[in-house]
């Protein structure tokens, strides 16, 4: 049996890419979206090898005039694999700052960045789908937000402002779709090793002057389990909440396999 077409953002790498992989093992079609054309495509081109059935699609999610374009693409897939019936809301950035510095090294604000690719980008592409979901009563859809939408970390308050209103739109969410026979929920997962981390250690390091390795153990110290998430881990627990997850759900990651379902 072939499974439902799924839509992936920021697929081209890290916890994106893991859960494109994993829900392309269990038999979906996956579209992977990203800005990076060169990432994706190789992305892409590797499950593609292993006989899966991936597509590529260049978009910034930030970038509501990219939206129509993108769609377009979107509709010629769904000709050839079958409507949307998942959608991942995955791609997201996280820049440090004090909380007097609002703004990044090219003097742009951090919190509307912050917010238009980790909440317009999520609610935009939800509104896109959600009249063919309606239509069809099918529709599932996942935003990967943070425990930063649950708690807050220091230097990091436009990440954690933005992850916040993911989390608040998906409960608003779940609760308007609940008797549309549609699923909306959220993965939390506390830090993951990803190439997102990877960068956030570089910074430590050059700011503090601390190896990477104590870099990283800090970071993995922070979460509850004392270890650090893997992107398997988050790959899992969407596959599985897209397959028979709960409306409203929000998944804690915790590391070490730990996991909590919050509401
Ligand atoms: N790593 C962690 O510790 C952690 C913990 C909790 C939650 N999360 C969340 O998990 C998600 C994935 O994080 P990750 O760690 O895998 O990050 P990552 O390694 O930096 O990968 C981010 C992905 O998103 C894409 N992306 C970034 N901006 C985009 C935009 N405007 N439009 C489309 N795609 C965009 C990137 O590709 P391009 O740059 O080429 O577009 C890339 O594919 C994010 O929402 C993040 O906030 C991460």
């Amino acid at each position: 049996m072939e499974g439902p077409l799924a839509l992936v953002t920021g697929a081209s790498r890290g916890i994106g890419a893991a859960i494109a992989a994993e829900l392309a093992r269990r038999g979906a079609a996956v579209v992977c979206a990203a800005r990076g054309r060169e990432a994706l495509a190789a992305t892409v081109a590797e499950l593609g090898a292993s006989g899966h059935r991936v597509r590529a699609l260049p978009l910034d999610v930030a970038d509501p005039a990219a939206l129509p374009a993108a769609l377009a693409a979107l509709a010629d897939f769904e000709t050839e694999l079958g409507p949307v019936e998942w959608l991942v809301n995955n791609a997201g950035i996280a820049l440090s700052a004090p909380l007097a510095r609002g703004t990044d090294e090219q003097g742009r604000d951090l919190y509307e960045r912050h917010l238009a690719v980790n909440f317009h980008g999520p609610r935009r592409l939800l509104e896109a789908l959600l009249p063919g979901f309606l239509a069809r009563r099918r529709g599932r859809v996942l935003n990967v937000a943070s425990s930063a939408g649950l708690v807050g970390y220091a230097y990091v308050s436009a990440y954690c402002a933005s992850k916040h209103a993911l989390i608040g739109y998906t409960r608003a969410a779940a609760l308007e779709l609940e008797a549309k026979g549609l699923a909306v929920g959220a993965l939390c997962p506390h830090y993951v090793d990803s190439p997102m981390l990877a960068a956030s250690v570089r910074n430590v390091v050059q700011k503090t002057g601390q190896s990477e390795a104590q870099a990283r153990a800090f970071f993995a110290a922070q979460n509850p389990s004392g270890a650090l998430v893997t992107p398997q881990e988050v790959a899992l627990a969407a596959a599985e909440w897209l397959a028979t997850g709960g409306n409203g759900e929000l998944i804690e990651l915790r590391g070490r396999g730990e996991r909590r379902i919050l509401r």
